[in-house]
């Protein structure tokens, strides 16, 4: 019997890294996820998953579930370097401390599993990794410079391994959402208007607040479902497109930004927070 495909998800507890997780366990993977609130993926477990407690910037954490994988099972066939997180603000008064902690969770956390599972992928010469982006990997926003670079650095960095990768047969996919209901807003807005409602860029905070905000109570946002999709699509393909775009606004603003240039899409994103 061929052995089952074992799989790696990150930022399980929660939106688009839990939705994933229960449709690759229906699919038969053997799956494995992780996050900090391990307690939130108590479903998976019931579900048949594995779960294991990991706060990506912590080295031992990232090197205790590697090796526990190996040991199960050899190693990691695909990876999905989804947990992430935004911060979110305006630059001058949002502390550096706050900056290099995104990109410790966003960037490093993430580059540093990826190294880790990487040996078994080269030399069985098979593998896959997908690393969840954003729409915010192509287009920008105020208030979004530390997220909306970690992002851009992650595009970047994504396709860089994609080429290195490819004489290893691995492949290197990237998925950039739009607007997606889960907790990310949550986390990202609400302490934005109690930290920087008052101070100088106070009018702009609110009004970038609001926007999110009503942008994800009128619809305008995507279950976690639409990325899983594309996920599971991804992983199925013998030939997978380098990345792929999905969910609410995703392919629009990116293409606005595309063909607008810098101009035209300075001056319709400013709108938004006037
Ligand atoms: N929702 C959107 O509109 C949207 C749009 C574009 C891109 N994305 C990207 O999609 C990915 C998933 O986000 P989501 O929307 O599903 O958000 P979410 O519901 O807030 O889930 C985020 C997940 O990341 C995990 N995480 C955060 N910090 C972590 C850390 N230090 N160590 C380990 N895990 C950590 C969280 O787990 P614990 O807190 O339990 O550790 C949680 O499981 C992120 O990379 C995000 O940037 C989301």
């Amino acid at each position: 019997m061929k052995k089952k495909q074992v799989v790696l998800v990150t930022g399980a507890s929660a939106g688009i890294g839990k939705d994933t997780a229960k449709s690759l366990i229906a699919e038969g993977y053997t799956v494995y996820v992780v996050a900090r609130r391990v307690e939130n993926m108590k479903d998976l477990e019931k579900l048949g998953s594995i779960s294991l407690k990991m706060d990506i910037t912590k080295e031992e954490d990232v090197v205790a579930v590697v090796e526990q994988i190996k040991k199960d099972h050899g190693g990691v066939d695909i990876l999905i370097n989804n947990a992430g997180f935004a911060i979110q603000g305006p630059v001058e008064e949002m502390a550096i401390e706050e900056a290099r902690r995104q990109y410790d969770v966003n960037v490093f956390g993430l580059a540093r599993l990826t190294q880790l599972v990487l040996p078994y992928m080269r030399e069985k010469r098979a593998g896959k990794i997908i690393n969840v982006t954003s729409a915010a990997g192509k287009v920008y926003f105020a208030m979004g410079a530390w997220y909306v670079s970690t992002k851009h650095a992650l595009e970047g960095w994504s396709d860089c391994l994609r080429v290195e990768l490819k004489p290893f047969n691995i492949d290197v996919v990237i998925i950039e959402p739009g607007a997606i209901s889960t907790e990310f807003n949550d986390v990202s807005l609400n302490p934005l208007e109690e930290k920087y409602g008052s101070g100088p860029y106070g009018e702009m905070v609110k009004s970038f607040v609001k926007f999110s905000k009503e942008t994800e109570s009128t619809n305008n946002s995507s279950p976690p479902s639409v990325i899983t999709n594309v996920i599971l699509k991804a992983i199925k393909s013998k030939r997978p497109k380098a990345r792929y775009a999905a969910g609410a606004m995703a392919k629009p603003i990116m293409a606005l930004r595309k063909w607008g240039g810098d101009n035209v899409y300075d001056w319709i994103i400013q709108k938004m927070v006037r």
